[in-house]
């Protein structure tokens, strides 16, 4: 008999809830320092965070140092960083090579707002890595996502755009749709209302953006068929509900219909980006989009994103249809990053071993779900995993929204107060950088084990 058949879901759930009590006191007790830089910012800044996505109860962990792997809070508590900044910091925290670029480019100025001969530089590195002639830089993944999309409603004509529920795409207006919404409002699974997730959307912006569920080829084409839609914007590998992978064709099928309908493909690869391989979540799905989205990784720590597209997509730029800006895009201190990162730090044989070393530790956590016969499996996509608290591979937000978020909380708090620090959304991954040491990326493992043995036992 496994022990999932001696320990009833139920009983399961109810464990995960007293160590969550436990956790949560060990937790207030432990970071203390937190909680007072937390008060005091929160009379200055709403919840105290610059980021809403920063802010959780009781108080986040406020940091003071973070250094290759790690990271360190007010209160002298070190964990191993497996957050990296959503995966911004691909190349771990400060890794030299980025340092000494960064540091030499102070000496040369940080920002002329003309241009400078390593934009031509990087633009070539992304376009060998994703197959795609033309690059743009822009400051995040928000604004990458917003200018590709401009760029496709420029070259359509069309208005509409197609986006899956539970996908994000960064904070502007149009893509602040149906992210995580309540299931209580976001009606048929196939055929998902569209729900602003914030105040400020306008209904016009509403209108102009239809919802589908991902891994559904079907729903695509529905919504495609009017013939009004620019583009259809989706992450190749969905990393906002876990990690969420194409079923077999899926993608294949999305691409076809997007061209038989002249809608732009957008692989909004701003979290999939470098993590997923040399070549990005493109070069790992096989599928060509029209215009790419990235930031986050590429960037080596700093504020840098980038979008690329096929000649006639950039071409809408070049010839002033659309306009696209930004003080900061290309500035010489993040070109000097990025181009680090994409020729000495991520090279093919580091890409490899970072894979082969997240493998060893997903392979290691799968054994832990599969001896205690837990309803949980594993999920790798590059140097990213997860452990997602649901007995099969979910397809899509409603199969996410079926797991158990008990027992991914109970995991989540166990974790950080033995220093395993994973992003606070339960929704997220781990991330192996190129500077975790082997002993470091185990760790998860360990205290894996040990929060699945308490909760068997
Ligand atoms: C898939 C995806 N797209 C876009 C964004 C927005 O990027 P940024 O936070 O740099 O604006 C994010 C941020 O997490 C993201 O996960």
């Amino acid at each position: 008999m496994s022990a999932t058949e001696s320990i009833p879901t139920r009983e399961l759930a109810e464990r995960a809830k007293s160590i969550t009590q436990r956790e949560l006191r060990t937790y207030i007790e432990r970071t203390k320092g937190s909680q007072k830089a937390t008060d005091r910012a929160r009379k200055v800044m709403p919840l105290g965070v610059p980021s809403s996505f920063q802010a959780y109860d009781p108080h986040p962990i406020v940091v003071r140092r973070a250094q290759a792997g790690w990271m360190e809070d007010v209160d002298g508590n070190r964990y191993v960083d497996y957050d990296m900044g959503y995966g911004a910091l691909f190349t771990g925290h400060c890794h030299p090579a980025v340092r000494a670029a960064v540091e030499l480019q102070m000496d040369y100025g940080t920002l002329f707002v003309t241009p400078c001969e390593m934009n031509a530089e990087v633009a070539e590195l992304l376009a060998a890595r994703y197959n795609l002639p033309m690059w743009r830089f822009t400051n995040s993944g928000t604004e990458a996502t917003m200018d590709a999309i401009r760029v496709a409603r420029g070259i359509t004509g069309r208005n509409k755009i197609v986006k899956v529920e539970g996908g994000y795409h960064g904070h502007h207006d149009e893509v602040m749709i149906s992210m995580k919404p309540s299931l209580d409002v976001a009606g048929p699974a196939d055929n998902p209302t569209p729900i602003p997730a914030t105040a400020g959307i306008t209904p016009g912006v509403l209108a102009e953006t239809k919802v589908i569920p991902y891994n559904d080829a079907a729903a695509l084409e529905r919504a495609l068929a009017t013939g009004d839609v620019a583009a259809f914007i989706v992450e190749p590998v969905m990393e906002n509900i876990g990690i969420c992978l194409p079923q077999p064709g899926y993608l294949q099928q999305v691409r076809e219909i997007t061209r038989k309908y002249g809608t732009m493909l957008i692989f909004d690869e701003v979290k999939t980006g470098i993590t997923a391989g040399w070549s990005g979540g493109t070069g790992a799905v096989g599928v060509q989009p029209d215009l790419v989205c990235l930031a986050k990784s590429i960037g080596g720590g700093l504020p840098l994103g980038a979008f690329g597209g096929t000649q006639e997509c950039m071409d809408q730029i070049t010839s002033g249809r659309v306009l696209h800006l930004g003080t900061y895009n290309g500035n010489p201190l993040c070109m000097a990053a990025a181009r680090a990162v994409l020729t000495e730090v991520c090279t093919p044989e580091a890409h490899q071993k970072v894979n082969e070393l997240n493998a060893r530790l997903v392979s290691s956590c799968q054994d832990t779900i599969d001896r205690a016969g837990l309803p949980a499996h594993t999920v790798q996509f590059g140097a990213k995993g997860c452990v997602t608290w649901a007995p099969e591979h979910i397809r899509n937000y409603r199969d996410y929204k079926a797991t158990d978020f008990d027992l991914a909380f109970a995991q989540w708090i166990h974790g950080i107060n033995r220093g395993i620090l994973l992003p606070p959304g339960l929704d997220e991954q781990w991330l192996i950088s190129m500077m975790h040491t082997e002993a470091e990326a185990f760790q998860y493992a360990h205290v894996f084990q040990d929060f699945v043995d308490e909760l068997m036992h």
